[in-house]
């Protein structure tokens, strides 16, 4: 076909399809600027995204000690959760501290990050203020900060994190070279005689368990097929939250639920005590660490999943 005959024909598939707009065009409608913005939320290093406003090392102190001190330690250094403060230049040594003083590379991320999911059981209650007091203290709490400090939404960019120039590229993950990030012989043949070993190299005990038995929370989407199947009680704890804290079988933060089973096992009217306990939050009957009250989690399901931790927690 000679190229002119191309054209026309392009042409007429042009003109074709003007003539009956196709039906996905009728779809939708365009968004206007402000909801664009409710979903435009991040944070860029340069400060892009963030919110004018601000908030002082002081004012900050009052929003930890409220919001966040039960969870993270007075001065940001409890591992029930996460400390926030210390290790400041421990990164390169043989005992490596990470809190976002000693690994964050932009103020911002802090920023962003507190904005978006803290207080862990109350994550978007703070205001914009509230955001920038708060992370000047934490910021303060790692000496990165006067005491004195204030931040808003042109100051926190320049904070300058003590890891401004710790991260690297040129670990296996993150060539950017082109070269592939393996290094393997090419095996073509009976390449499976010995079988791989696959193993976690985070430290046990800390990352490496910290979200305990991960199975029942990929079961829920197994079992979110069109069936129906009623949920697991194993399930309904992933569902509702609880083994972000607990496991079966394992201390978290919160006990194991078969130590809760062993403890309560000659306790009458357990299941009435444990919902209202639930219910309410509080710490000291395993330890400093506490329970926020879980207000979310139906009536009915926390009786199946409290039938089911006083039966032992045996996995479904
Ligand atoms: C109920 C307990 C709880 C409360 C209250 C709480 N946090 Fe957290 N915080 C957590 C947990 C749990 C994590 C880890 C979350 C994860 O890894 O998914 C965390 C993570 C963080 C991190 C990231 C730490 C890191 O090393 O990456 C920051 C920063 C933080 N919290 C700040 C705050 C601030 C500020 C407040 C108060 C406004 C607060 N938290 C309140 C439990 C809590
Ligand atoms: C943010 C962490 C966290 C979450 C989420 C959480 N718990 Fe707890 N839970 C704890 C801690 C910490 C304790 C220990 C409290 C204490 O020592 O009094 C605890 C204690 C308990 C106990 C024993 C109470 C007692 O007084 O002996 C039960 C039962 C329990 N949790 C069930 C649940 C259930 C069910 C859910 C989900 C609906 C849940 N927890 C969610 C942290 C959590």
């Amino acid at each position: 076909m000679c190229s002119s005959r191309l054209l026309a024909l392009g042409l007429w598939l042009i003109a074709a399809s003007a003539s009956a707009a196709p039906a996905w065009q009728a779809l939708g409608k365009p968004l206007a600027a402000d909801e664009i913005a409710s979903w435009d939320i991040d944070v860029r290093p340069d400060g892009v995204g963030l919110p004018p406003g601000h908030g002082s090392v002081e004012e900050g102190q009052v929003v930890y000690d409220t919001h966040c001190a039960s969870c993270h330690g007075t001065f940001g250094e409890s591992t029930d959760y996460l400390a926030l403060a210390g290790g400041v230049g421990s990164l390169g040594t043989a005992t490596p501290q990470r809190t976002v003083g000693s690994k964050l590379d932009y103020a911002t991320t802090l920023w962003d990050y507190i904005n978006r999911a803290m207080p862990f059981n109350r994550s978007k209650a703070l205001s914009v203020n509230e955001v920038y007091a708060v992370t000047a203290y934490v910021l303060n709490l790692n000496d990165i900060l006067p005491a004195d400090a204030v931040l808003d939404e042109r100051s926190l960019p320049q904070v300058e994190m003590p890891n401004r120039r710790g991260f690297t590229q040129t670990h296996g993950m993150m060539r950017t070279d082109g070269k592939p990030d393996v290094r393997n012989a090419t095996c073509m043949k009976d390449c499976l005689k010995t079988p791989p070993q696959v193993s976690s190299a985070l430290p046990a005990g800390f990352a490496h368990q910290l979200y305990g038995e991960l199975s029942p929370h990929f079961r829920q989407f197994v079992v979110a097929a069109p069936a129906a199947v009623a949920p697991t009680p194993a399930a309904l704890a992933a569902s509702n939250g609880c083994l972000a804290c607990h496991a079966a079988q394992q201390t978290r933060v919160g006990p194991a639920f078969a130590d809760v089973a062993r403890r309560y096992a000659a306790v009458a009217d357990a299941p009435a005590q444990l919902r209202q306990k639930v219910r309410a939050g509080g710490s000291g009957v395993w330890g400093s660490a506490l329970m926020p009250p879980q207000t979310t989690v139906t009536d009915a399901a926390l009786d199946q999943i409290l039938g089911w931790i006083l039966a032992g927690a045996a996995a479904p």
